[in-house]
């Protein structure tokens, strides 16, 4: 591992923070941590991840072992022996959709307090998701007023994206496709730059503004989002049109290698901490602007509606009147390998189930903790896939966890009141489930 001289602040200890910063360190970077909860800094420096993470625990173990990242509450001091502090609190949403830069404002405030007393040059880097203009007029005046410096003579600004996937995050994050640097100056980018200077050399590094910068995050996701909710539209054309299978249709389409074949799984919709607020934190932004981007309020539309079809094919199977119905979910997570319920299509699901009065029995891997807090008792949560399954009239699965793609047919047979399998993500093999005698239906799949 090289020793590289600079060193690095990490503003905000949350899923990107943390990752960001664990893997600076498994660079060669001095990484401070910095956070305003304490529990979540003593975590840290006992090498316990506060988050789950794919290979974090091993990386922060390792990276605190050898004291090449360190948490702390102290903002002051962590800048006070840095070079470039990274902005990546969280950006929620307020009612209307809106970015809300609350934890921003606080974090540029504690930075600027710091620069105030700081004598060498220093560079702050946003990385949080913020609609374009952000750094310019919500980030740069707070550091200015509040350090009584000014930016691109005494202190530089820059803003650089992340990309990283639940559940992928540290390979994103070591292996990424390109980074992107928007800065307001030379110097900005060039000191950003230096932290990435073990990327592969293959890997694109875009050199950009800032207001270029923080719309390349909004793209990316905006479009990706796009591509779930129009390959989704087509596989309920698929259906209404009486086309075999949307995933023979995709794989079609995907080859076209302008189109490119990933993100073409259709399914019970995207959920997550990301696409759904990002996509409505754009639009609210373009609005105020007096721009109506009527895509993007289409891919929201059709996402929206996209978990309720699987309600509609149970009651396709067995009637309008599912009250008394005992249901099996299987996936409560917004995708596999996560405990993240954030925007999960399996809360739309269950909340539809129980307005119909049906009941609900319950299985994930990782995130019925979380799925408790939300439905508490009017949920049963069970301890495994087949306690779930036990004598209920219908299976809907919501996240195709590995658990469940080693769902056989005779499971739901032997389990079931009535063997009714309705598949959200294409998780098991439609012909050996209907060559078996279960009622398998899917999104996409010809009835
Ligand atoms: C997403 C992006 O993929 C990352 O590049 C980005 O950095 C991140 O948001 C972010 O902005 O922080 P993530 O939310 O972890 O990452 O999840 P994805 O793996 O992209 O999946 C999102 C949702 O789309 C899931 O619910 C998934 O089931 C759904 N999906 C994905 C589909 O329904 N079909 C697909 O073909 C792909």
């Amino acid at each position: 591992m090289k020793n590289r001289s600079k060193q690095i602040t990490m503003i905000g200890t949350g899923y990107v923070g943390l990752v960001s910063g664990v893997c600076f360190a498994k660079q060669g970077f001095s990484v401070k941590c910095v956070d305003i909860i304490p529990e979540k800094i003593e975590a840290i420096n006992s090498a316990q991840p506060p988050i789950y993470e794919k290979g974090l625990d091993e990386l922060l173990k390792e990276m605190v072992s050898t004291e090449m990242l360190k948490g702390t509450i102290n903002t002051e001091e962590a800048i006070l022996n840095s070079d470039v502090a990274f902005i990546c609190v969280g950006t929620p949403s307020k009612e209307s959709g809106e970015m809300d830069t609350v934890w921003i404002e606080s974090a540029a405030r504690d930075i600027g307090k710091a620069l105030k007393k700081k004598d060498e040059y220093f560079v702050v880097t946003a990385k949080s998701t913020i609609v374009p203009g952000t750094t310019d007029s919500v980030i740069t005046p707070i550091l200015e007023a509040e350090s009584g410096k000014e930016a691109g003579k005494d202190f530089g600004i820059a803003f650089c994206p992340e990309f990283l996937r639940e559940g992928n995050a540290i390979e994103d994050f070591l292996k990424p496709d390109r980074v992107v640097i928007g800065a307001i100056d030379e110097r900005s980018y060039e000191t950003v730059r230096e932290l990435f200077d073990w990327v592969p050399k293959e890997t694109p590094i875009l050199k950009t503004d800032l207001r270029t910068a923080e719309m390349i995050k909004y793209g990316a996701n905006s479009f990706l989002a796009t591509k779930i909710s129009f390959i989704n539209t087509i596989s309920n054309m698929c259906e209404a049109l009486g086309v075999k299978d949307v995933y023979d249709v995709a794989e079609g389409i995907g080859l076209d290698f302008r189109i490119s074949p990933y993100f073409l799984r259709a399914g019970a919709g995207f959920g997550g901490s990301c696409f759904p607020k990002d996509v409505k934190a754009i639009i609210a932004a373009a609005k105020k602007a007096n721009y109506d981007p009527l895509l993007l309020n289409s891919v929201i539309e059709v996402n929206k509606r996209q978990p309720l079809r699987l309600i509609s094919m149970c009651k396709d199977v067995i009637g309008n009147d599912l009250s008394g119905k005992q249901f099996a979910i299987l996936g409560l997570a917004f995708k596999p390998d996560t405990d993240d319920i954030r925007e999960a299509p399996s809360i739309i699901v269950i909340d539809e189930l129980l307005k119909n009065n049906a009941t609900i029995k319950a299985y994930d891997p990782e995130a019925m903790d979380n799925m408790k807090q939300l439905f508490g008792e009017k949920v049963q949560f069970t301890e495994s896939k087949e306690a779930a399954l036990r004598d209920t009239d219908v299976c809907i699965i919501v996240t195709n966890w590995k658990e469940f793609t080693e769902l056989q047919p005779n499971d739901v047979k032997t389990l079931m009141k009535t063997p009714i399998v309705i598949d959200g993500r294409k998780t098991v093999d439609a012909e050996t489930f209907l060559n078996a005698g279960v009622t398998y239906r899917r999104i996409g799949l010809k009835k």
